[in-house]
C-alpha cells in the first residue's frame, strides 16, 4: 500500500516535469525570431515555417559560398551509364573516361570526392529527379528543353553530333535507304528520337547499351544503328571494327551535367569549377586525351 502510493507520487512527478519541458520548449519554439540574440546552432532542425532547407554541405569556392545535400556529406555521388567511350566506359571495376576525368577535376577544385554508380541510360533522368541513387548524372547527356522539365544542368562541356553505323558488307549509304528498316539505338537517347522522327517508317529497336545494338547490328538483327558520333567512331575503331560509319548528322548536341532540381547551388558550384577548368586548359587538354581521335563535325 505504502509503496504504491509512493510510486503514485513519483509518476505524477515525473509527468508535472515532463510537461513542463514540453510547455517550455513550445513556448521557445513559438518566439519569434530575432528576439533572440544568440546564434543558432549549426545543425538545427527546421521548423516547419523554417523555409531554409537544412542543407548537409557548404563549401567556399572562389570566395562564394554553395550549399547544398549530398546523399554522402562531402562525395558527390555521380550515375552514369558506362557503355559509352569515350565518355564513360568501365576499366575493370573502374569507371573511365572524358566525363568522369572532367567530373574528377571539378569534386577537386571544390574539395569534394566523387564516387560513380552505375545507372542505365534510360533511368539516369529519373534517377538524378529522384535523389537517387545519385545526387548528379555524368553520362554524355544531352542539354535538352524536355530533360530540363526534370533536371538541371551545368554549363556545356562538348558539343557532338549523331551518326549512323552499319555493318561493313552493308550497302545502305544513307538514312534515305533505311525507310521501313529495323533501326537499333540506345534506349532514352536522342539516337532514338532522331531515328523515330527522321527515318520513314523504320522499325524502332531500342537497346540497353550500346554494345547490345551494336552486337545485334552485327548479328543482324537490326539494319542500322545511331548514337553519337565520337561513340560510333570510338566503337568502329576498336571492338566494333567490321562496322562503319555511313552517316554524321549535324545535331550540335551539347553535352552538360544534369543535376537533381532542389540543389541549385551545386549546379551552381560545377558550373563555376567547369569554368575554371576551361580557363586554365584543363577542359582542352582532357579533349586532347580521350576525343582528339575522334570528330564531332558532320
Ligand atoms: N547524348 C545522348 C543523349 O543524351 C546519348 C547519351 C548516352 N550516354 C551513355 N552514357 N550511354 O541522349
Amino acid at each position: 500500500m505504502k509503496t504504491k502510493k509512493y510510486l503514485v507520487l513519483v509518476a505524477t512527478l515525473v509527468l508535472a516535469c515532463c510537461v513542463a519541458l514540453l510547455v517550455g520548449c513550445g513556448k521557445g519554439g513559438n518566439e519569434p525570431s530575432g528576439t533572440d540574440n544568440t546564434p543558432a546552432p549549426a545543425n538545427t532542425t527546421p521548423t516547419p515555417t523554417d523555409t531554409t532547407p537544412n542543407y548537409n554541405t557548404t563549401i567556399t569556392y572562389q570566395g562564394k559560398e554553395y550549399s547544398f545535400n549530398l546523399l554522402t556529406p562531402g562525395t558527390i555521388t555521380v550515375a552514369t551509364s558506362p557503355d559509352f567511350p569515350p565518355f564513360d566506359n568501365l576499366d575493370g571495376e573502374a569507371y573511365v573516361g572524358f566525363d568522369m576525368e572532367i567530373m574528377n577535376a571539378v569534386a577537386a577544385e571544390l574539395g569534394l570526392q566523387v564516387k560513380y554508380t552505375t545507372v542505365n541510360f534510360d533511368a539516369i533522368i529519373t534517377a538524378v529527379a529522384a535523389g537517387a541513387p545519385a545526387d548528379m548524372a555524368a553520362s554524355g547527356i544531352t542539354i535538352s528543353e524536355e530533360r530540363k522539365q526534370e533536371v538541371d544542368f551545368t554549363s556545356p562541356y562538348y558539343s557532338s553530333n549523331l551518326a549512323i553505323i552499319v555493318t561493313g558488307d552493308s550497302s545502305f549509304k544513307s538514312a534515305a535507304d533505311l525507310e521501313g528498316k529495323k533501326i537499333g539505338s540506345q534506349s532514352g537517347t536522342t539516337g532514338q528520337a532522331w531515328a523515330e522522327e527522321n527515318i520513314k517508317g523504320l522499325e524502332s529497336i531500342t537497346f540497353t547499351t550500346v554494345p547490345d545494338g551494336l552486337n545485334a547490328l552485327k548479328a543482324g538483327k537490326v539494319d542500322a544503328f545511331v548514337t553519337d558520333l565520337p561513340v560510333a567512331q570510338n566503337m568502329v575503331a576498336s571492338s566494333f571494327s567490321d562496322c562503319k560509319i555511313i552517316q554524321e548528322i549535324a545535331t550540335g548536341d551539347e553535352f552538360g551535367f544534369a543535376v537533381n532540381k532542389a540543389n541549385p547551388e551545386l549546379t551552381a558550384a560545377i558550373s563555376a569549377a567547369l569554368a575554371t577548368l576551361e580557363q586554365n586548359g584543363t577542359l582542352d587538354k582532357l579533349e586532347t586525351k580521350w576525343l582528339s581521335d575522334y570528330t564531332s563535325e558532320a
